[in-house]
């Protein structure tokens, strides 16, 4: 499918100059879609991200029988008749499986809702999410009263008979995982009682605070999250955020090429998700936030970022939550900071959309860089000199948004096999680079 060059800005006196606001935060967009489908009233959703994942979860809810409308940049969801079983809509049953594609987060939190409701459902995905564990997300559903199957006991596709009466469980997760806390949560809205999760690190918590603007009895101390069902929710009226995650590449891109001087504006700054942030002031990156502001239950702010000399830096399980999805941009810029860079207690990030370790340590040798695999992250020296040459995305979003910054910094051209994949979350990633990277 669709490769890409990207062409080194080495020599070119070109840098990244600009504002630039991030498309919206895909996780939060995911979870406004969710809810508003869920809640009886009237929602609004403006700004919300319309990237392939986040349709992922849209098109599923349509096919649950939720009107869901578009007009330009805003989503609406009229009102619903409320379920027999529960203050929430109620639902219709899917007349053939429910396609998730690429994303795992629509795939784990649809889990979640159709495990409480009176049909059978089943979820399918692509050759990719086929490959992802299912098993962390149907071992508490089922014990809530769900009974699902799963090929091989762990991966998609997943036959759902969903119950209307599940009961409340208090669930230890072994992982940190937002996807598998939010699956659970959602499923707890339905019976009476509390449900409790506790989790080994505290994930990102966008679930538990727009539950929590929306009128759900939920409370939070800590890694332990209690949500008291049965949840009404009220109609949604957000404005999605930009999402720190895509702005994670232009920061690093502002960061790495000489004679940038970046401006995000509008960025979700949720402490959950800006590990990557401290990391770079970590490093002794010229990083400044300002501006931050509260917006319907998450802070706001704006960056900005110019280059200087970085330092590498040691990370271990308790910082790996809060910058899970950065890591495949994290050890491009490790390359080209001074000293040897540990990641460890990564070893999540063999489960994503690729085996990330494995990914970003082939194609980042490829191109130059002094790094090596280990079972539960990566170690990378630097600085070292990056050169352009062919590399892979695996169909990764996040590799090859990730490979194309390092392009910029590589000597010569780089061509990025399956370029398309930006799509999942940043459709307009490459014209947006363009731009910063022109205006000089
Ligand atoms: C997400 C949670 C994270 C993250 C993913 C999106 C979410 O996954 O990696 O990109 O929206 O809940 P896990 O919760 O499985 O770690």
């Amino acid at each position: 499918m669709g490769n890409q060059i990207i062409q080194s800005l080495v020599g070119t006196g070109k840098g990244i100059l600009g504002e630039f606001t991030p498309p919206p935060d895909k996780s939060i967009t995911h979870r406004a879609i969710i809810l508003a489908s869920l809640s009886p009233k009237k929602s609004i959703i403006k700004n919300p991200l319309l990237s392939g994942d986040c349709l992922s979860t849209l098109n599923a809810f349509r096919k649950l029988g939720v009107p869901i409308e578009q007009r330009g940049n805003e989503l609406f969801v009229s009102e619903g008749k409320r379920s027999l079983f529960s203050p929430l809509r109620e639902l219709k049953a899917p007349v053939s499986p429910i396609d998730c594609e690429n994303s795992g987060t629509t795939m784990r939190l649809l889990a979640g809702v159709l495990a409480a409701q009176n049909f059978e459902s089943e979820l399918v995905g692509d050759s990719s999410l086929s490959r992802r564990p299912m098993r962390r997300v149907l071992e508490p559903l089922r014990q809530m009263g769900a009974a699902i199957s799963a090929r091989e006991d762990n991966f998609a596709p997943l036959k759902i008979k969903g119950n209307p009466h599940l009961k409340p469980i208090s669930w230890k997760s072994p992982v940190a995982s937002a996807q598998v806390k939010s699956a659970i949560l959602l499923a707890a809205l339905f019976p009476r009682g509390k449900t409790t999760v506790i989790e080994p690190e505290k994930s990102r918590d966008h679930t538990e605070r727009m539950l929590k603007s929306s009128g759900a009895g939920i409370q939070i101390k800590g890694n332990r999250v209690v949500l008291e069902g049965p949840g009404s929710l009220k109609g949604l009226h957000v404005k999605i955020p930009g999402d720190c995650s895509s702005a994670a590449f232009f920061l690093a891109a502002a960061a790495l090429v000489s004679g940038s001087r970046l401006a995000i504006r509008d960025v979700n700054l949720n402490p959950t998700r800006t590990g990557f942030l401290s990391l770079l002031k970590r490093m002794k990156a010229k990083i400044n936030l300002s501006s931050i502001k509260e917006a319907l239950g998450e802070p706001l702010g704006n960056i900005k970022m110019t280059p200087s000399s970085l330092n590498a830096v040691q990370i271990s399980k308790k910082d790996i939550p809060s910058l899970i999805d950065e890591i495949p941009i994290l050890a491009v810029l490790a390359t080209q900071a001074k000293g040897k860079t540990v990641i460890s207690g990564a070893e999540e990030l063999r489960v994503k959309e690729s085996d990330r370790i494995h990914s970003v340590v082939t194609e980042l040798k490829k191109m130059g860089a002094c790094i090596q695999e280990k079972k539960d992250g990566m170690v990378i020296e630097g600085p070292t000199p990056l050169k352009g040459t062919k590399v892979k995305s695996y169909g990764d979003h996040r590799m090859a948004m990730s490979l194309a910054i390092a392009g910029l910094i590589a000597e010569g051209a780089t061509e990025i096999e399956d370029f398309d994949c930006v799509k999942i979350s940043f459709p307009n990633f490459l014209p947006q680079l363009k731009r910063l990277c022109l205006r000089n």
